[in-house]
């Protein structure tokens, strides 16, 4: 399997993201966080600015929104080309249809959980999904604690995706470490997120390498 390194944008310099996205030549992904300051108490950016990182960016970009009514506002990210479009489970009223809509506009769809949300109702979509993505903090910010209590979600999409034989990618994000990447590895994940661990401290590409490293020997 597949190791993927998806570091976010969110821990970079918002006054250099540019620059700071050249830095990363070694990521899979581009993850990149959009809040609206009600689905969480943060507040990022938009279509917009997304837009603009989808045209200097050379990595293609996996968008992590965290907003509300994501049924009116996630085509919108896939209509820029994005790889990527994942949203709330909490926040939609019919994942299925939206999942659809982003894949007929050429993008992976993803479904996230919040650590409090349970998986089990949603094993029965997963034909409907490229990705999901079990969070390991509370969604929101940076530099946070990583959760190991929901490594039982991760045993449970694994088991399914591969008894059901789909290809769908199962991500974490918050609080990935060197370290702790090994726990996500070993309970089934196989795309990591990380924000602070790539940015904050010593060289992105080196950090990138570390990571990728501790999760291939852990890997399923
Ligand atoms: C948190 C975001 C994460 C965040 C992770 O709500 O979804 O993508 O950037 O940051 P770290 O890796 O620092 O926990
Ligand atoms: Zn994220």
């Amino acid at each position: 399997m597949t190791v993927r390194i998806n570091p976010s944008i969110l821990a970079a310099d918002f006054a250099n993201l540019e620059r700071d996205i050249g830095t990363i030549h070694s990521a899979d992904l581009v993850h990149v966080d959009v809040m609206d300051n009600h689905f969480v108490p943060n507040l990022t950016f938009g279509n917009q600015m997304v837009g603009r990182i989808q045209e200097v960016s050379s990595i293609p970009l996996d968008v992590h929104l965290m907003i509300d009514n994501p049924d009116r506002w996630a085509p919108g990210y896939a209509e820029l080309g994005t790889y990527s479009v994942t949203f709330h489970a909490e926040a939609t009223t019919n994942p299925v249809a939206l999942a659809r809509a982003l894949r007929d506009r050429g993008a992976r769809a993803g479904l996230a959980v919040k650590p409090g949300t349970a998986i089990e109702p949603y094993l029965e979509l997963l034909n409907e999904f490229d990705q999901v993505l079990v969070m390991t903090v509370e969604p929101g910010f940076g530099g946070q604690t990583f959760m190991s209590e929901m490594m039982p979600k991760l045993r449970i999409l694994r088991e399914e995706v591969n008894r059901s034989g789909l290809d769908v990618w199962l991500q974490v994000d918050g609080g990935i470490t060197e370290q702790t990447i090994i726990t996500a590895a070993e309970a089934g994940a196989d795309t990591f997120v990380a924000g602070s661990s790539v940015f904050r401290g010593g060289d992105p590409t080196a950090n990138i390498l570390n990571l990728r490293t501790a999760a291939a020997v852990h890997i399923h």
